[in-house]
């Protein structure tokens, strides 16, 4: 049985105190439903040492948007795993589409990253998802392939077992328009025989899949309902201290009833 796992992606948002109210208003919201659901929030670089501290004792875990793979040096403005750990992060999404098509990360330095970050001790959040283009040319299936088995090259069964996949389609991100719940099984289905058959079944079915992409308080619960979606990574519903947590007992209940 899956622990269901819900991430809030800050993105570049909040503020200092805005970061930390958010923070502390998530304590008095989930902290009843962690026994049920594991929840992370992962804000921007320079508020996580103040929403470490705002998460006081809380079991909500505290994850990075990004690191990179060297452990220290001259790489201005770069953050390692080793500075995240000392800060506090649990975890560290890996991958982001806005990381991939902004930034134009390849899946190159992102493998570089997932390895780095797993011999560091923290637990990646790897992102996959295909463009609109690529859905509507069918190829959804081979693009996430594709970043999967590029990305977790050279990564052996051991290791791979602290790795979360987001399956997250571009189109489907900060647009308002979510993947439906067949588009998101389908495709989590997909990742998870793909992952069976590069890794093996019991691997695969232990292994947890969010999905992301416009993930909200109206349609979290009918995402959760399907068999291979294991949780979400919500962007803009996880700045609000209330959408966040009905998203959060959605995915506690969804699961709790299988
Ligand atoms: P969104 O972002 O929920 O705002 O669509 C999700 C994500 O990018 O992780």
């Amino acid at each position: 049985m899956r622990k269901p796992f819900i991430g809030g992606n800050w993105k570049m948002n909040t503020d200092s105190a805005g970061a930390v109210d958010l923070a502390k208003g998530l304590t008095q919201k989930c902290d009843s439903m962690l026994d049920r659901v594991d929840v992370a929030v992962c804000p921007p670089f320079v508020y996580l040492a103040a929403v470490r501290e705002a998460l006081g004792s809380s079991a909500i875990g505290l994850g990075a948007q990004d690191m990179y793979f060297e452990p220290k040096g001259a790489f201005t403005g770069e953050i390692s795993c080793q500075m995240l750990k000392d800060v506090g992060c649990s975890y560290v999404i890996i991958g982001h589409s806005e990381r991939r098509h902004v930034i134009g990360e390849t899946d190159e330095l992102l493998n570089k990253k997932l390895i780095a970050a797993i011999d560091a001790g923290l637990l990646p959040i790897f992102c996959v998802g295909e463009l609109l283009e690529q859905r509507k040319a069918e190829k959804t299936g081979q693009v996430v392939k594709e970043q999967i088995e590029k990305g977790m090259a050279g990564i052996s069964v051991e290791k791979a077992k602290t790795i979360t996949i987001a399956y997250e389609p571009v189109w489907a991100i900060g647009t308002g328009v979510n993947a439906t719940p067949g588009q998101a099984q389908e495709v989590h289905l997909m990742i998870r025989q793909l992952l069976a058959s590069m890794y093996n079944d019991s691997f695969a079915e232990q292994l947890r899949i969010q999905y992301g992409g416009s993930a909200n308080a109206a349609n979290a619960a009918e995402l959760m309902a399907q068999a291979d979606v294991d949780g979400l990574l919500v962007g803009g519903a996880s700045l609000k201290v209330n959408d966040f947590a009905v998203i959060v007992e959605a995915a506690a209940k969804a699961k709790s009833q299988v």
